[in-house]
């Protein structure tokens, strides 16, 4: 009999694969879809501190003569979204028998402390940190950058009995550095890597258009090697692959390099999910031909550390005696 559960950051998953934030996770009926096709859990699409600062912001200015007007609509602002999202969660909790994770975008309003204890009481799994600004100031170094992070990380782990991930984009110099980091101060979990919203150029129009929002499968080659290296550099905590993990040969390839779990989001907007319940095929297929009983047999037998020769992770120029390409 073939196991594919999988225990991520403390939450036990009957598969390795959840549904990752975004607006499929908004909706009741698709996240119902995604259970019944076999996802270990869902991330729910983030709430943005951001977003709602902004809201409150164009109120007060409309209101700007009226300090108290201006005070109660931005509290008005502030907890009526929240409470859609908190609503929200309940309703997901109600419908579906698998973990609920909420995911708060910490901007630096300090709300994220606050906005955690509220989804923690409204029965959330877990929580996930979409953290990420883009850096403008150019006298700011990179470390200052990331200790804010970790300030927004320890703050909301410290408010929480739910345990944390956070989600990281892949612009970091010392990613497993960094993610040791995160450990430290209290992360469960971390999920590697976003895929930000990024601008394209039009050459006809002249005009910064939006490129596509959704990854192409090759992607998720990125992402290998860094699961590979910081699952065998940095113990107890769980990685989580992201970005480009669009079909099941993809997901058994980042469980090898040592994630506990992957997410998918292009794969869903495309296929809907039924690429959840063909991953979960293909995924027993491969335990099946090669003898593997549950995904702990497999997981991390080719990451950094199990491997006989490590540097096959760590070139990263295309020297040319090294090289294939002539
Ligand atoms: C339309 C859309 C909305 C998204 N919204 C969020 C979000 O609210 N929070 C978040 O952390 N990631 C968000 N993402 C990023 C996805 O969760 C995921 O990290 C990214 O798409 C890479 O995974 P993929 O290659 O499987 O698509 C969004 C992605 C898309 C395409």
């Amino acid at each position: 009999m073939i196991d594919i559960s999988v225990n991520c950051m403390g939450l036990n998953l009957k598969s390795p694969f959840i549904a990752a934030s975004s607006g499929l996770t908004t909706q009741p009926e698709k996240v119902a879809a995604f259970a019944k096709a076999g996802a270990g859990a869902i991330v729910v699409k983030s709430l943005f501190e951001e977003q709602i600062a902004n809201e409150a912001e164009f109120l007060d200015s409309l209101s700007h003569d009226y300090t108290e007007a201006a005070d109660y609509l931005h509290y008005y602002t502030r907890q009526n979204a929240l409470d859609k999202y908190l609503q929200l969660i309940k309703e997901l909790k109600k419908l579906v028998d698998i973990p609920v994770i909420a995911s708060i975008n910490c901007y630096n309003t300090g709300e994220w402390t606050a906005f955690s204890k509220e989804i923690e009481a409204a029965g959330a799994d877990g929580i996930e940190l979409n953290i990420y600004s883009l850096p403008l100031d150019t006298k700011k170094s990179s470390e200052s950058i990331e200790k804010e992070y970790l300030v927004a990380v320890k703050a909301v782990c410290g408010s929480v009995k739910i345990p944390v991930a956070v989600k990281i984009g892949d612009s970091f110099t010392n990613i497993p550095g960094f993610v040791s980091s995160l450990k430290a101060y209290g992360a469960k979990a971390v999920t590697m890597f976003n895929r930000f919203y990024r601008p394209d150029i039009d050459i006809k129009t002249l005009k910064i258009i939006p490129a596509d929002a959704f990854s192409q499968p090759e992607e998720h080659i990125q992402g290998l090697r860094w699961v590979a290296i910081t699952t065998s550099l940095v113990k107890n905590i769980d990685i989580v692959s992201n970005t480009g993990i669009h079909n099941g040969s993809d997901a058994i390839k980042h469980l090898l390099a040592g994630a506990s779990a992957v997410q998918m989001c292009s794969a869903l907007y495309k296929k809907g999910p039924e690429a959840i319940a063909e991953a979960i095929g293909d995924l027993h297929l491969f335990m099946d031909k090669q003898g593997f009983k549950t995904i702990e047999d497999f997981k991390g037998r080719l990451n950094y550390e199990s491997i006989s020769n490590p540097g096959k992770f760590e070139r990263v120029q295309f020297i040319k005696n090294y090289s294939s390409k002539k």
